[in-house]
């Protein structure tokens, strides 16, 4: 089969670490016969250098006509002062958007080869941690209106969330079909004290529940389960929330394994089309020094050829050659244990691709 990826490497260490993912997939490719061809292309800071415009149409479009995206990582402290629609990050909203990619999957896994490099105490972690956070990713407050606008208290700016009912029915069904194939736990997330696009959630996720009747949902206040997932993470299983909700939460789940550099995500959107990226971000201080760990973005592959390309067997050998990795003992700076020798970013890409 051949299969056509879009590749943005983007700013800061996406560049390494998407090389070395590419190298991964390469072997995975002459593995199993497979041809994955790659076209580049540019969004984010180095987008807006050569366009002046973070996604340039061509991106969008060449990314449109590919069965996936990888992507690397976009941003840095050089484009922090652009306005908001010049920024490196608006290239991520507009990929998000452009690609219809609502449903985010963040897996938050602690590898029990480095159990030591989770914050939380022992007797608090048990067994380890598999978290699924499934975020909206097209919609709520990062999409709805916003401006500026004159008040009794002066000058103020505001930001929307809104979310239709057809929003939150499509994400509930992604995160109920995870639930299934795990272990038939969903914790859905929101603010129904408080906002009313929360309360429509809750709502409108009990109402696609009955369709599941295998499944166990629970619901929990945004707050309350940023306190529970340091207190007692194994609560949960998949996790279900809107946009800004998810983006929060996942960066604490990934906290919890012990490190954001092995984190890996896919967005989705219909017929299987999707974009995969590390969770960690460009990362400017360590850039182009090849100390970046690349295992977020090589599992990030991994996800790509289960969900996208329906490849689990290739998919599971690349995590296989991960752990084996790691429970060799290698390490790169991120997540190597203090006095202890820590590989770059082409010496634990080799190790995992020996493992291939
Ligand atoms: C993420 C990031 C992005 C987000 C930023 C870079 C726009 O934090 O993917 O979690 O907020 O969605
Ligand atoms: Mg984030």
């Amino acid at each position: 089969m051949e299969y056509n990826i879009a590749v943005i490497k983007g700013d800061g260490i996406g560049p390494e670490v998407v090389d070395a993912a590419i190298e991964v997939l390469n072997e995975i490719g002459k593995k199993y016969k497979h041809n994955f061809k790659y076209e580049e292309v540019l969004a984010g800071g180095v987008a807006y250098d050569v366009y002046n415009n973070p996604l340039p149409e061509e991106t969008l479009e060449i990314c449109r006509n590919s069965d996936a995206v990888i992507l690397g990582a976009v941003g840095g402290p050089k484009w922090d002062d652009l306005p908001g629609d010049k920024r490196p990050e608006a290239a991520l909203l507009g990929l998000r958007k452009g690609l219809g990619l609502y449903a985010n999957l963040r897996p938050a896994i602690l590898f029990e080869a480095l159990s030591d490099a989770c914050p939380l105490k022992p007797e608090i972690i048990g067994e380890g941690l598999d978290i699924c956070v499934v975020r909206e990713l097209t919609g709520g407050i990062y999409f709805g209106d916003r401006g500026y606008k004159e008040t009794e208290m002066g000058m103020a700016a505001y930001d929307i969330m809104i979310y239709s009912k057809q929003e939150i029915e499509r994400i509930a069904k992604v995160a109920f079909n995870m639930a299934q194939k795990r272990s038939k736990i969903l914790t859905s997330v929101d603010k129904a004290n408080i906002l009313e696009s929360s309360r429509l959630w809750r709502k409108t996720v009990e109402e696609v529940a009955k369709d599941y009747p295998d499944v166990t949902l629970n619901h929990m206040y945004v707050d309350n389960a940023a306190m529970q997932l340091v207190r007692y993470p194994q609560q949960f299983d998949v996790i279900v929330t809107e946009n800004m909700f998810g983006d929060i939460l996942s960066d604490e789940a990934s906290m919890i394994t012990g490190s954001i550099g092995m984190l890996p995500s896919a967005s989705l959107g219909e017929n299987n089309k999707g974009m995969y990226e590390p969770v960690h971000g460009s990362a400017p201080d360590i850039a182009g020094q090849g100390k970046a760990n690349p295992i977020a973005t090589i599992m990030s592959i991994a996800m790509m050829l289960k969900y996208s390309f329906n490849l689990s067997e290739e998919s599971e050998n690349i995590e296989f050659a991960v752990k084996k990795a790691l429970d060799e003992g290698h390490r790169t700076l991120d997540i190597v244990s203090k006095g202890d020798n820590a590989l770059g970013t082409k010496e634990m890409t080799q190790v995992i691709l020996k493992n291939i």
